[in-house]
Parts: structure tokens; C-alpha cells; sequence
């Protein structure tokens, strides 16, 4: 029987395994009714929804080929190369990590691979204790609370921050050792900035070796980051003039050159649109205007690029 794929494209894909960048080209799939792929299915969707990010696309893309193969392959009592799933994710904040994160998981439990598929996200404080001994405990209650499914730690450099005597250190060991102590039962990946990441790699020689997958999510473009805006803008059920268009784009493009160490690119973004949204109610306020058009519609005035709104979201930080 022919085997079917939805994604009929020819592209490239740029895998990173073990820090080996691999590129080659996937020829089409043919495409055969008689099989369905339902957990690709719904993983187009949620890909197709995400702006930009074509190597993170590729790659779960292969991803799921791998393990559709992986799970053939086991039925067909052939030999399977025993793989673990652990990953790193490298970015700034608001490139989606945590997004593509939460899909992942997502997939994984869909094609059986972990049977909850639930996502834990924690971060130095969940792990690390104030006493010796407490931050083994602490780590292993957070490896048991992430068994079948994914334990996502962001910052991870912070883990190795204070060096040999710091209780961090005490952290990554116990992380290695439950990795080997529950193969197979969870996928832990750790996140955060490029280059705190690569220090910290380097730091933890035998940290490498156990993450067989590493991907990128570079920074957004101007371009990029307003249709990621006009997106947000379409699910809340309001449209953006040309003329607030122009105005949002040349405002995210600013904020670009700008060039600010730690800008939030997708975060920035959705809390630039709730204060969008925000003004627009105290403009239509005033105006008395309640009409479907008007209720519906964020004009240039409504961007508010100093806002002195007291309303704030929990995580605007
Ligand atoms: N490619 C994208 N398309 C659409 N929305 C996106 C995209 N990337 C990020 N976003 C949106 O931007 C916001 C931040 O994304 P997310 O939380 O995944 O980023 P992150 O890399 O985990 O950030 P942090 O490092 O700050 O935790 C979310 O609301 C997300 O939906
Ligand atoms: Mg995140």
C-alpha cells in the first residue's frame, strides 16, 4: 500500500542534529486516500496559522514523517533505533517557542508517543531550593508532575548562572539523571536566548549529546510582526484600516531599528493590540458610536503609542 502525506510541496528542510546542520530536499508525497494522517492534519492547521517560521515548519513537518516511519517500522517488527525526543530551543523572547512547544506536545500524545501530551512550563525558581537537598526533590517532583508529556524550562541558562557551588548545578544533574531514569516517559526541552544558551552548553559538556534537536526562532520582520498583528486583530473579531495599518507597521518597524536588547517581538505585538483594542472602546465611548461597523473597526487614532492605560494584562511584563 502506497503511504500518503498532505504536504505535497517540494522543500527544503534544514534539520539540527546534535548541532549538524543537514540539509535535503523532500520530494512530494503521493497522496493516497486510503490512508489518512489525521494527527498531520491537524498539525497543518495549527502550523498554517503561524506566521513566517518556514524552518521550524519544515521540521515538524519531518518530524512527524520520522515518527510515523518510527511507529511503521515497530509494527512491522523491524528494528527501531531507540530516539529520544529532548530538544533546545533557541530564541528571543516572543518567537514562538513556547507556542511551537505546546504543538509539539500536542503531536507527540497524537501519534502516541506520550500518552498525556500535557505541557508543563517552569522556570529556574520551580526547580532550584534554598537548601541542600531541596532542589534535587524539587526537580524530581517537577520530572514526575511532566511524566507523559513535555517539561519545558525556559531560561535554562539561569540553571549554571552561579557556577560550581550554586544549587542551578545541583538542578541540571538531577535533570540528566532522571532523563535516564524515565527514557522515553517525557520530553524535556530546555529554552531561552542564543547566546546564553550556547554558553551554557558549553558550560554542560555532556548536556549536548542528550538533545538530539535543536531549532532556531529568529526574530520577526516589520512585515512579519504586522501580520502576526492583523491575524490577532481577525480572531478578536475586528478589522484595522489601511491608515492604522500603515501606522502599526511603521511603529513595529521602529521598534526594529530600534533595536532594543530584549524586544518581545509576537508578545510585544499582542499587547501592542490590546491597547488597541482598549483605546478603541474609550473612543467609541466618547463618540456614542455603537454600530457593528464601528464596534468592529480600530483606526489609526486608536494606536496608542504612549498609553497611560491603567488596564493591565498579567503577563505584559
Ligand atoms: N509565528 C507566529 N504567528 C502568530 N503568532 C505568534 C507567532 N509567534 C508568536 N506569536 C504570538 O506571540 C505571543 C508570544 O509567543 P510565545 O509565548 O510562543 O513566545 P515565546 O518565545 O515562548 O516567548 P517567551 O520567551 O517570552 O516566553 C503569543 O501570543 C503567540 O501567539
Ligand atoms: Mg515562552
Amino acid at each position: 500500500m502506497r503511504e500518503a502525506y498532505t504536504f505535497t510541496k517540494k522543500s527544503q528542510i534544514n534539520v539540527v542534529f546534535n548541532q549538524k546542520a543537514e540539509k535535503h530536499e523532500v520530494a512530494p508525497f503521493p497522496v493516497d486516500e486510503r490512508v489518512t494522517h489525521e494527527p498531520l492534519e491537524k498539525l497543518e492547521t495549527k502550523l498554517n496559522r503561524l506566521v513566517g517560521m518556514d524552518q521550524i515548519k519544515h521540521m515538524v513537518r519531518e518530524l512527524y514523517a520520522w515518527l510515523y516511519i518510527y511507529r511503521k517500522r515497530e509494527e512491522a517488527n523491524l528494528k527501531v533505533q531507540k530516539q529520544s525526543f529532548h530538544m533546545l530551543f533557541k530564541g528571543n523572547p516572543g518567537t514562538g517557542k513556547t507556542t511551537v512547544a505546546r504543538l509539539l506536545s500536542d503531536l507527540f500524545r497524537d501519534m502516541g508517543i506520550l500518552p498525556k501530551g500535557h505541557l508543563i512550563e517552569a522556570e529556574r525558581a520551580d526547580l532550584v531550593g534554598e537548601y541542600i537537598g531541596q532542589t534535587a526533590q524539587k526537580t524530581r517532583e517537577l520530572v514526575k508532575r511532566s511524566l507523559g508529556g513535555v517539561l519545558f524550562i525556559d531560561e535554562a541558562y539561569s540553571l549554571s548562572r552561579g557556577g560550581e557551588k550554586d544549587f542551578g548545578k545541583e538542578a541540571i544533574d538531577t535533570l540528566v539523571k532522571q532523563m535516564e531514569d524515565h527514557k522515553d516517559e517525557f520530553i524535556l526541552i530546555l529554552a531561552g536566548y542564543s547566546d546564553e544558551m550556547e554558553e551554557f552548553l558549553r558550560m554542560n559538556p555532556g548536556l549536548p549529546s542528550r538533545f538530539p534537536m535543536i531549532m532556531s526562532f529568529p526574530d520577526y520582520s516589520g512585515s512579519e510582526l504586522l501580520d502576526i498583528a492583523k491575524q490577532m486583530i481577525r480572531d478578536r473579531e475586528y478589522i484595522m484600516t489601511a491608515e492604522a495599518q500603515k501606522k502599526l507597521f511603521r511603529h513595529l518597524h521602529q521598534k526594529i531599528v530600534e533595536n532594543e536588547p530584549h524586544f518581545s517581538n509576537g508578545r510585544y505585538v499582542r499587547n501592542h493590540v490590546e491597547k488597541m483594542i482598549r483605546q478603541q472602546a474609550v473612543r467609541l465611548v466618547r463618540e456614542n458610536s455603537f454600530d457593528r461597523d464601528a464596534l468592529m473597526t480600530i483606526r489609526a487614532c486608536d494606536l496608542a503609542l504612549d498609553d497611560h492605560s491603567m488596564i493591565t494584562h498579567a503577563d505584559e511584563a
